[in-house]
């Protein structure tokens, strides 16, 4: 049984997961944090939440409580027509340069998007016959996350998660049949060879990359989490690392809020970097 919990922990996981990641829970959340609490206090055995919380302030149980609170859901190829874009848009004419393409995939979660972005830009080389080198550097807050993605093996619903029809999934992923609806997707070392994971918290001031290292940021479905001034600030930190004519792709809730100005929208949540 997890011990007994009041307001004033519910309290303080808001203010601590607000000031270590920048989630933002407010009150109507407080049974989502109760259960994450509760299920974190099974998980780490523990007794007491005034210890829990005191060692917590000290450092101890970070990474564990940061990884409670996050929200993981993902899918392959999710809002398929970002995907689509980069190959029928920004591939054919980049890819015909020998300037190496790099991706940024923030908030990766278990690593469905990155692993989907990769088999998109392999497949591009294929059909423009490319031999520009192209990469993806996902990052994530969350270090359990991180090691299922790097692990690259999955079960997938293909009722849940419909696949692409427009490219050969098996040229990148072993398959084999699970059950009736389900498969399992094993990533190919040729993905793994151009993607890297590491972690990287949204919320810091600076991130560790060249500015203007990147042709495209993936940023979806993660503002949602955050206030809206701070949703701000990380997108003017991922737009400096953005080339000026590359791409950011938001997910279908969130908006570009004071980038707008800078950028040309072409629609479903895709933006052009026209401006510094
Ligand atoms: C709902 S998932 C979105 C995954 C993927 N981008 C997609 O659209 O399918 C949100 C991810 O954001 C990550 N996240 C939350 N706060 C973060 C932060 N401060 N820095 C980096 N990643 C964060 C979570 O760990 C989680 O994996």
């Amino acid at each position: 049984m997890p011990p007994t919990i009041n307001q004033t922990y519910i309290n303080q996981a808001r203010t601590l997961i607000y000031k270590i990641a920048g989630l933002y829970l407010p009150t109507n959340k407080d049974s989502i944090i109760k259960n994450r609490l509760d299920k974190l206090a099974r998980d780490l055995d523990i007794e007491d939440y005034e210890e829990f919380f005191s060692e917590l302030k000290r450092g101890l149980y970070k990474q564990d409580f940061i990884n409670a609170f996050t929200t993981n859901k993902t899918d392959f190829f999710r809002e398929g027509f970002h995907f689509k874009d980069m190959i029928d848009r920004i591939l054919p004419q980049r890819l015909l340069s020998d300037e190496p393409f790099r991706v940024l995939c923030a908030a990766s979660s278990t690593g469905e998007e990155p692993y989907s972005i990769a088999a998109t830009l392999l497949f591009a080389k294929e059909v423009y016959q490319s031999t520009a080198q192209v990469s993806v550097q996902a990052i994530d807050i969350d270090t359990s996350v991180l090691e299922t993605a790097k692990a690259g093996k999955y079960v997938v619903d293909t009722h849940l998660n419909p696949l692409p029809d427009w490219l050969e999934l098996k040229d990148y992923f072993d398959i084999s049949a699970k059950d009736k609806h389900k498969i399992i997707m094993n990533a190919k070392q040729c993905l793994k060879d151009i993607l890297s994971f590491k972690q990287q918290n949204l919320s810091d001031k600076t991130y560790s990359f060249g500015v203007k290292e990147f042709d495209v940021i993936f940023c979806r479905n993660v503002l949602i989490y955050f206030k809206v001034e701070d949703q701000e600030k990380i997108l003017n930190r991922l737009f400096s690392y953005l080339k000026i004519g590359g791409t950011l792709y938001l997910g279908h809730s969130e908006s570009i809020l004071g980038l707008a100005y800078k950028v040309d929208r072409l629609g479903q949540n895709i933006f052009v970097k026209v401006m510094e």
